[in-house]
């Protein structure tokens, strides 16, 4: 039984993406900055930030977090974490990532799990725009799984989380809708089994895939960042392409 989006219910949201080691991939955000930032980072920017998984830890490590979302719901789960003293150095906008602005310009910016949702090259060239608009130069945009280096983009994954007595099992799966636009359909289902009943919970998105060299064309082309570069599996020892699978490739850009 299919009983509603996956946005509209983080708490599964939560658990099926639980997969990650959140300290050490904010470990990697903090190399990622003593390397390539030219700026001391105090503020940071998540883009598409759902249920805000790395703002525990940004918090503990002193950083100011603002996250944009276009779900009310997974903005509200985000907020929910927050301790009282925490409040002031969160903020939680609704906003669309292919057109938005900040009261404040941002140190570091990351998008993670591929949410970099463009449909047509107008949005994808909105969107950098604004990040351009919104970052300070020497700053970083730092890029999870957004770029697509197999030119056959189309992809099908599954696995299962638990946690507190709910199991998740998560299926993803990208097909092609139209290969001119480089357009997929991603459909993403959770599965969540809980006092012995289960939910159905399911999300269909439009993305457009983004290839490595029209990528360095796009930079090029809007001039508001020198590219850094590209690793496999958030791990910098694997500069792109190496010999292994790619995994969870990040990309990093910096703002001129
Ligand atoms: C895969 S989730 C990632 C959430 C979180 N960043 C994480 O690491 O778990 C993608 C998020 O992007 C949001 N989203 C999708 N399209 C968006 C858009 N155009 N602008 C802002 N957020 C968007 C969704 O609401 C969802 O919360």
């Amino acid at each position: 039984m299919t009983t509603g989006g996956i946005y509209e219910n983080p708490k599964y949201y939560d658990i099926a993406f639980s997969f990650r080691d959140i300290p050490q991939e904010v470990d990697v955000f903090e190399k990622a900055i003593k390397k390539y930032s030219k700026i001391q980072v105090t503020n940071v920017v998540e883009l598409g930030c759902g249920t805000s998984p790395h703002l525990g830890e940004l918090l503990s490590r002193g950083y100011v977090y603002h996250g944009i979302d276009l779900s009310s719901s997974m903005l509200e789960f985000a907020r929910e974490k927050v301790s009282k003293e925490d409040l002031e150095r969160v903020h939680l906008y609704k906003e669309d990532m292919t057109a938005f602005h900040l009261p404040t310009k941002i140190d570091f910016c990351f998008i993670m799990l591929g949410s970099l949702y463009v449909q047509n090259r107008s949005e994808l060239y909105n969107h950098f725009e604004a990040v351009a608009d919104v970052l300070k130069p020497g700053g970083l945009y730092f890029l999870d799984w957004c770029i697509n280096f197999s030119p056959i983009a189309e992809y099908e994954d599954s696995w299962v989380m638990e946690k507190e007595g709910v199991t998740v099992e998560t299926q993803v799966k990208g097909q092609y809708i139209n290969k001119v636009e480089q357009l997929l359909e991603e459909k993403i289902k959770l599965i969540a089994s809980e006092n012995q009943s289960k939910k159905t919970f399911s999300e269909t998105k439009k993305k457009r895939m983004i290839f490595p060299q029209e990528f360095l064309i796009l930079l090029d082309y809007l001039d508001s960042f020198e590219f850094i570069g590209w690793w496999n599996n958030w791990d910098f020892t694997q500069e792109l392409p190496g010999k292994k699978t790619i995994e969870r490739p990040i990309t990093i850009i910096r703002k001129k």
